[in-house]
């Protein structure tokens, strides 16, 4: 047997699709795994926000497995990582995870995390055989049915500025992100919505201050899916006046959202983060899925009490 690791190439997106659909649908029991995540398109997403950081393994020359690698800064994630059922149970995830070390090996990277099931104890044993180790409930959070209308605060989606503002409005966010955690930066993300035109950044302002931003995906071929909107990452500054930022916050990307035209917008925190899930509990968010933050080294990362992040590590 031999073992190719390597970027997957464009050419293998469907073929990686169908791989991650067929893991993670017969992970569920679904009758038709190939149904799992209905036309949400989380492999073409991940792997065009970031190619380089997108992770193929062949087996015998043959596409076995795929592993995708989110770079924020000094945060540095991976998922989901998924190996063709067939092939399972033969030792194939080990050197996905390790490509995924090796891609953030990197002095800025400090935080290193993942999002795993609890229900199936193979993946937390996978991860802490590499290192990680579980920090904390992470929790995916839903609000259904969106409120539409005019959301009371200021906002502005990104795409809807001219050249010259959306370049200001980049360096905000990035100065946001980086003052509420050393060096997260989630440009990435933001310019991958915007090009590939499946979200957008949600922008809250106060005057001319940015005082929020979540990047949302929505629709069809996004990691959203239609009638659905998701915040991958949204965050407003930590301390005093958090709770009422937040909940400004979310009234903008729900006005976003509907106006997308989704029912649903899901968003994502931890139980550390103690403000953020109660604001999202008091704005009639409910969990719907609950899994484990896991971090590498035992980081303490950003889960704790004061910090405004919303975040979806699947
Ligand atoms: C999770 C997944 C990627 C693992 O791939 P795999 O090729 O079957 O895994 P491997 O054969 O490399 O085994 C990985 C490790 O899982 C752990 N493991 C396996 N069975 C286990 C069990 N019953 N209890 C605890 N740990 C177990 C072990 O650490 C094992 O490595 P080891 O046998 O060398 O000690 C694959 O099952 C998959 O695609 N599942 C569906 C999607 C999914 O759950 N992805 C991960 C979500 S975060």
């Amino acid at each position: 047997m031999t073992i190719e690791l390597r970027p997957l190439r464009e050419s293998e997106l469907r073929e990686a699709d169908g791989i991650y659909r067929r893991a993670f649908g017969t992970l569920r029991g679904l009758a038709d795994p190939l149904t799992f995540d209905g036309d949400a398109e989380r492999v073409r997403c991940r792997w065009a926000a970031d190619p380089d950081a997108a992770i193929a393994l062949l087996e015998d020359g043959v596409l076995a497995g795929t592993n995708f690698v989110s770079r924020w800064g000094s945060v540095g994630l991976f998922g989901p990582l998924a190996v063709d059922p067939p092939r399972q149970g033969r030792g194939l995830a080990h050197p996905l995870v390790e490509e995924a070390l090796r891609l953030l090996d990197r002095p800025q990277v400090a935080l290193r995390g993942l999002y795993t099931s609890v229900t199936d104890p193979r993946t937390v044993g996978l991860y802490q055989r590499h290192g990680y180790w579980p920090m904390s409930l992470a929790v995916l959070m839903q609000k259904t049915p969106v409120a539409g209308g005019e959301a009371t605060a200021g906002f502005e989606a990104l795409s809807h500025l001219s050249p010259d503002a959306q370049a200001e409005a980049l360096s905000a966010c990035r100065e946001l992100a980086d003052q509420v955690f050393d060096g997260l930066d989630v440009t990435g993300e933001i310019l991958s919505v915007g090009e590939q035109e499946t979200g957008d950044t949600v922008l809250l302002r106060e005057g001319s201050r940015l005082e929020g931003f979540a990047v949302c995906h929505a629709g069809k071929g996004s990691e959203a899916g239609s009638g659905r909107a998701a915040v991958r990452f949204g965050v407003v500054p930590s301390g005093e006046g958090g709770e009422e930022r937040l909940r400004l916050l979310l009234e903008a990307v729900e006005a976003w959202a509907a106006a997308a035209g989704a029912t649903v917008v899901t968003a994502g925190t931890g139980s550390g983060r103690v403000g953020a899930w109660q604001t999202l509990r008091a704005a009639g968010w409910l969990p719907f899925l609950q899994g484990v933050a896991m971090h590498h080294a035992r980081h303490p990362g950003y889960d704790i009490e004061d910090v405004f992040i919303l975040d979806d590590w699947r």
